[in-house]
């Protein structure tokens, strides 16, 4: 009580200046205390203890980004996916060739502490969406167990917010909850920055299979650049957004590891964590839906192994919360044309013996190229032993490109809001 009544205090003058917008609705406001004004901190990659492999079928895999993104599903996918929910509780699916995966690799959590005293959650950071929003105690057990979650109701600086509820259909399955706000703070090494008031969307209910199945995270925050997130009827601005006029640079740098130890800068660029020189590209709006708030640029052209460069320009979305790397057919086509013995599965998912050798993926920054190299080629092996499923796969011709994980894993990506652009180097 004595804490929440001297940030109370010490936010008083700044309350009178900041507009409350939202009658019922606790102010958000940046924690001073300890912190400078000027901040830049690296938090660091942390596996679930509580993380075991999760059984996923490879369509839901496959289906996650299309859903999340609401974009159209290439048609074997489309009927993979209306066979699986018919079939959801049988277990059979003869279209998905009745595989399933372990589906939980590249899942980057990073701690984050939330109320009064504080709860340390493991966070999925992600760059493709704009929601803050947890495992909570509004659940029921069943559905939290193994997890660390928020309860609003063992914090002294929480607050319902009354008639704000949250609904957004992520991955496969769907999350939905009211919303809460309380005090959101990462630390890390050389500092530590913290809102109070920051809603929180507390899940009441988890469906599908996709996201249950996510063990080893026990919420997601997004980093898009500013998009309006799923809340109603106020949707708010993501939490770096708010955080912004404290860094250093407005801007923060994704260095992801695979299942490894890979961290996040904020308000800095590190010049250990990249070789060479960093290519920036200016964020473009998505055609079609201009306020997505996506980190999305224009790639120059491609090259597959050591082909010719083909100057084509195409609109790239970036998401380390997508599992995959999605290519307008005619180009993921042309790249396995050179895997020997690649196929795809019925439900249009590719795969390729494990030993094959695999040309590299050349994307432009403007003039510079940036080589993806074999290892990055590979989402996971499959239990056969023989057979590994590609990183690639194929979205509509017509469609943007997403990078998702497999790429991030070999690239340094930095996010710069100041500069309305992303940058990309190699990593040593
Ligand atoms: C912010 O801090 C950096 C070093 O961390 C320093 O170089 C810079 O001058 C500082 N900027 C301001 C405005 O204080
Ligand atoms: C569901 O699975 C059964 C076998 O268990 C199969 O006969 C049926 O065709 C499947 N349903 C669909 C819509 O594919
Ligand atoms: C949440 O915290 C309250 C207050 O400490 C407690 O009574 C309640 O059991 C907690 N709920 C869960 C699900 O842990
Ligand atoms: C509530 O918080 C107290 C103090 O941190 C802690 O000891 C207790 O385990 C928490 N209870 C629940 C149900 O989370
Ligand atoms: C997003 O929210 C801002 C206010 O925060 C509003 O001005 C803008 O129109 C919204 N954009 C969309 C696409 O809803
Ligand atoms: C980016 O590419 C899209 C689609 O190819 C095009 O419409 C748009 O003008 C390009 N934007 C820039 C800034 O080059
Ligand atoms: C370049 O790529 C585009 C697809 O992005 C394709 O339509 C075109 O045929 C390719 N050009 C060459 C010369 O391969």
């Amino acid at each position: 009580m004595l804490e929440a009544a001297a940030i109370a205090l010490l936010w008083s003058m700044v309350l009178s200046l900041v507009l409350v917008a939202n009658a019922g609705a606790l102010p958000r406001v940046l924690l001073n205390g300890d912190q400078k004004l000027n901040t830049s901190f690296t938090i660091t990659q942390a596996k679930s203890p509580n993380w075991t492999p999760q059984r996923v079928p490879i369509t839901a895999i496959y289906a996650a980004p299309f859903i999340k993104h609401k974009m159209r599903m290439p048609k074997k996918l489309r009927d993979a996916v209306a066979e699986l929910d018919s079939n959801e509780t049988s277990g059979i699916h003869h279209r998905a060739n009745g595989q399933t995966a372990d589906g939980t690799n590249g899942l980057y959590t990073f701690p984050v502490k939330i109320g009064t005293p504080p709860q340390t959650l493991r966070i999925l950071f992600d760059t493709g969406s704009g929601d803050f929003w947890v495992w909570s105690w509004l659940m029921p057990g069943t559905l939290t167990a193994g997890r660390n979650i928020y309860n609003g109701s063992n914090s002294t600086s929480s607050g319902r917010w009354d008639g704000q509820s949250f609904n957004i259909n992520y991955q496969q399955g769907n999350a939905y909850g009211l919303v809460w706000q309380d005090t959101v703070v990462l630390e890390g090494d050389g500092g530590q920055l913290g809102v109070a008031g920051n809603p929180i969307e507390c899940a009441q209910n988890i469906g599908g299979t996709h996201l249950p199945a996510l063990t080893g995270i026990d919420g997601m925050l997004g980093l898009n650049m500013w998009v309006n997130d799923s809340e109603s009827p106020n949707p708010q601005q993501t939490w770096f957004n708010f955080i912004l006029p404290k860094l250093s640079a407005p801007l923060f740098t994704a260095n992801f590891v695979r299942n490894g130890v890979g961290t996040i800068d904020f308000g800095f660029i590190n010049p250990t964590k990249y070789t060479g020189s960093i290519a920036y590209t200016p964020v473009v709006p998505l055609n079609g839906w201009p306020q997505s708030g996506y980190w999305l640029f224009n790639w120059s052209g491609f090259a597959i192994g050591t082909r010719n460069f083909n100057s084509t320009e195409l609109q790239v979305l970036t998401d380390s919360g997508c599992n995959i790397v999605l290519l307008p057919q005619s180009i993921s086509h042309n790249y396995y044309s050179r895997v020997q013995g690649a196929f795809q599965q019925s439900n249009g998912f590719w795969a390729f013996p494990c030993a094959a050798t695999l040309p590299s993926f050349t994307f432009g920054v403007g003039s510079t190229r940036i080589v993806m190299g074999a290892k990055h080629m590979i989402y996971i092996a499959l239990d056969d032993g023989i057979n590994c499923l590609g990183a690639i796969q194929d979205t509509a011709e017509n469609s943007y490109a997403i990078i998702g994980s497999p790429w991030f894993e070999g690239l340094f990506v930095v996010h710069d809001y100041g500069g309305n652009r992303i940058g990309f180097a190699a990593r040593p």
